[in-house]
């Protein structure tokens, strides 16, 4: 199968084809700490090369990024629209594709640091982890926020150093611990008795933060799923943390994912400081506050209102430099430098309440990447509208034969009259767009074309963590992305599974 096709499936964990495992010198090691857990499920002892191959496939990577890309095309004269655009136009390129814009993510990085000097950004790679989006956040000196042993071990491929990583997930299993241990990550939350317990026998030397519940108006309110209460748990599992000599360095908080609360920081840095004073108190020091991400990315300028609050309240409550002030932003930094351009498979109307409707069927849809649709995202035709066209309502379904596979089902969708020629323009998906893609019914994901200006390039080209072929410099910008569509099988079939079952 060449290198472009798409996968007709992904690897789980105990899946019969998951490759067979070769233990490495280090997992015949008798270690009292993990002798209890079978060889199979420990990911540290997983030969590397295996290791690598499954989760390549397992995450979708050779997909999205790691193995499918021409490189970034470098531009001199034309913008990332110009060249979907001219893909567009051009009839060649039929299916759905985004263009990732790597300068857009770049003054991401830039303005987020510009805004916050005192706030050290360890990305959330759970948001975007392409392999030019780890590339560009490495080459930008940022840390990472890792939630896997799949996540570590892709950053330690590329050489990111351990000490670079929170593995910020208050929920671990004692494989996880090890692993994490293991690759060197030094740093990670909890938020219950029982992590403590596990942490105490797996991860002993481990630096923890413990993970507080800050309310907030936010679209994913990860405070129903982790963090203790502040004035009450917390107190008790810093003790607790304390009794069994384990090293508590910090508090972190999640204010939750697209936070529209202005304050849900201010909240969080206050309850912080009453547990840095709790342990003081106690004769501990804690040095690290984590205020997480949850920064909204849309277009607007609400980071800036948003740096200010927490700039003024590290002030109040953190004078002190020699705290260590981390963010964990994802959505933030990925989200709008990747545009999607979908190809439309078909359009039929129906009547509904008396009204005229356009269901418009697509190319991409909620087991593809679109599974979030946030008041920020918005959707267009690509042709521009004539002054005589009025918009109608539409609905957008995704490819599947699943008839819950429907796009944006909370808004009301208005688009001027669309024909299968048409394209649909959709802004703001980098975000936990392809990580939450599925592999239903084997539909593919789109693939990515990515962008560079000439003048990030200059800055990039030089790094040790990009390579020269990672960039493809005089771009032919009209070459369609390869297709998704799988190699037909016609030959090597010498004996034909018989089936009594013949179509007519
Ligand atoms: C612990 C943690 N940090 C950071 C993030 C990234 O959040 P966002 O993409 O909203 O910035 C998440 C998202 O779930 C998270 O759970």
């Amino acid at each position: 199968m060449p290198a472009c096709i798409t996968l007709p499936f992904k690897f789980r964990k105990n899946d019969p084809d998951v490759p067979k495992i070769t233990r490495t010198k280090a997992a015949s090691r008798t270690d009292r700490q993990t002798k209890n857990l079978t060889a199979s499920r420990i990911f540290a002892r997983l030969s590397h090369k295996v290791l690598h191959n499954y989760y390549m496939t397992m995450n979708g990577k050779l997909q999205n990024g790691f193995a499918m890309h021409s490189g970034a095309f470098v531009l001199k004269t034309h913008s990332p629209a110009d060249v979907a655009h001219t893909l567009i136009d051009s009839g060649r390129q039929k299916e759905p594709f985004y263009v990732f814009d790597m300068d857009e993510a770049h003054r991401r990085i830039q303005h987020f640091k510009s805004q916050m000097p005192r706030v050290q950004i360890f990305y959330a790679m759970k948001a975007n982890d392409s392999e030019y989006m780890l590339k560009l956040a490495i080459t930008s000196g940022l840390g990472f926020d890792c939630a896997s042993p799949g996540e570590i071990y892709n950053l330690r491929q590329l050489n990111v150093n351990a000490k670079s990583i929170i593995y910020a997930m208050p929920s671990k299993t004692a494989e996880q611990m090890i692993y994490a241990r293991d690759s060197g990550v030094l740093h990670t939350t909890f938020d219950s008795s029982y992590e403590l317990k596990k942490i105490k026998q797996y991860w002993p030397d481990a630096r923890l933060l413990v993970r507080i519940r800050v309310e907030g108006k936010s679209v994913y309110n990860l405070g129903d799923k982790f963090g203790c209460g502040h004035d009450t748990e917390a107190i008790k599992l810093l003790d607790e943390a304390a009794a069994l000599s384990l090293k508590v360095v910090g508090v972190a908080f999640h204010v939750g994912s697209g936070c529209s609360s202005i304050d849900s920081h201010e909240n969080g840095l206050r309850y912080a400081k009453a547990l840095f004073e709790h342990e003081a108190r106690a004769g501990r020091q804690m040095k690290i506050v984590d205020i997480g991400g949850g920064f909204l990315s849309d277009k607007t300028d609400r980071i800036d209102q948003v740096a200010n609050i927490i700039n003024k309240a590290l002030e109040e409550y953190f004078p002190d430099k020699s705290v260590q002030v981390i963010a964990e932003p994802g959505r933030y930094i990925c989200d709008s430098s990747y545009t999607l351009y979908c190809s439309i498979n078909n359009v039929r109307q129906v009547i509904k309440d008396k009204e005229v409707v356009n269901m418009i069927y697509l190319n991409d849809g909620l087991y593809g990447t679109l599974r979030y649709n946030e008041s920020w995202h918005k959707v267009k035709r690509y042709r521009v509208s004539t002054d005589e066209e009025s918009l109608e309502k539409a609905i957008l379904w995704g490819p599947s034969c699943d008839s819950t596979d429907r796009i944006m089902e909370n808004f009301t969708i208005l688009l001027p009259q669309c024909t299968p020629s048409d394209w649909l323009v959709l802004p703001i998906q980098g975000a936990y767009s392809f990580g939450f893609a599925t592999n239903f019914s084997c539909l593919p994901t789109p693939r990515t074309r990515i962008v560079i200006s000439t003048e990030l390039w200059y800055k990039l080209k030089e790094s040790k963590v990009f390579k020269a072929s990672d960039f493809v410099v005089n771009p032919d910008i009209n070459e369609p992305l390869p297709t998704t569509i799988p190699k037909v099988i016609t030959e090597n079939i010498t004996t034909d599974v018989k089936s009594p079952f013949l179509l007519a």
